[in-house]
């Protein structure tokens, strides 16, 4: 169910070579892909490594989980351009089958649901990464969103607004709200992986460690999946009690 690894770099060498296996045995392969601090150093791992296997990607179809409303991709904060930044423009993927929701839609409900649709309609995820908000967030489903809700529009929490505020430069605004893949479809998906790094995600581990699965902490529901796996830093794992981290449970290297 989870994993500890020593650093951020250790996790980003593992699942960049879960990527690649994964897209060379299904050149098709659906990705449902996260942004965030966490992903940056997996992306950059997997880009060295796919290019120094000459993996091919143009068949690969990726599904974000979530965009900011009011930000257009050409924003240089929307998760559009982080995408583009950080995986897209590296590699030879087909533009096409790169889907991300459009925080500037007319109709965002009519959106959200056209979202969903497409994603369905594609096969649906094989692998989704995830990473997790300091209050337990997936994608930007905040505490108490229902476990069956599908893609939708969020309010974000304060502490989420705060969090991300690193982000964007001193003095402008976090978005207050974001068009999310919804629990249902983050479900949906045949295999999970979440990634936590640092000490800021050490709290919020703990509780998912400690608590059963519930709503208020919405990452408590991959206990349910049935390939789901936490992948976890050694700082993150800090407050895990120490019964948790047999040897078996960790990973070198
Ligand atoms: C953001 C994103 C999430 C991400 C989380 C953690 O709010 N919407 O998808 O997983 O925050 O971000 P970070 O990796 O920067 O800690």
């Amino acid at each position: 169910m989870f994993r500890v690894f020593p650093d951020p770099s250790s996790i980003a060498e593992y699942v960049s070579a879960i990527l690649i296996a994964k897209i060379q045995s299904k050149p098709d392969t659906v990705l449902g892909l996260a942004t965030g601090g966490t992903m940056e150093p997996i992306y950059a791992r997997f880009v060295a490594q796919a290019r120094q296997s000459k993996l091919d990607v143009s068949r690969l179809t990726s599904f974000n989980l979530d965009e900011y409303i009011g930000l257009s991709p050409d924003h240089p904060k929307s998760y559009a351009a982080y995408m583009r930044e950080h995986l897209f423009q590296h590699l030879a993927f087909d533009a096409a089958r790169l889907h991300l929701p459009d925080g500037l839609a007319p109709d965002l409900p009519a959106h959200c649901k056209a979202y969903a649709t497409r994603l369905r309609a594609s096969g649906g995820v094989d692998l989704q990464l995830l990473g997790v908000g300091g209050n337990g967030h997936i994608g930007f489903n905040e505490p108490g969103t229902a476990f069956d809700c599908p893609c939708h529009v969020v309010e974000l929490a304060e502490q989420t607004r705060i969090d991300n505020s690193r982000f964007f430069a001193e003095g402008s605004i976090v978005p207050a709200s974001a068009i999310t893949m919804g629990m249902a479809e983050i479900m949906e998906a045949r295999e999970i992986l979440l990634v936590a790094t640092g000490e800021s995600k050490a709290k919020i581990v703990a509780r998912w460690y400690q608590q059963g699965v519930t709503e208020a902490i919405p990452f408590t529901v991959l206990k349910r999946h049935p390939r789901a796996m936490v992948i976890l830093d050694e700082a993150a794992a800090s407050l895990l009690p120490d019964d948790a981290r047999q040897p078996r449970m960790l990973v070198s290297g």
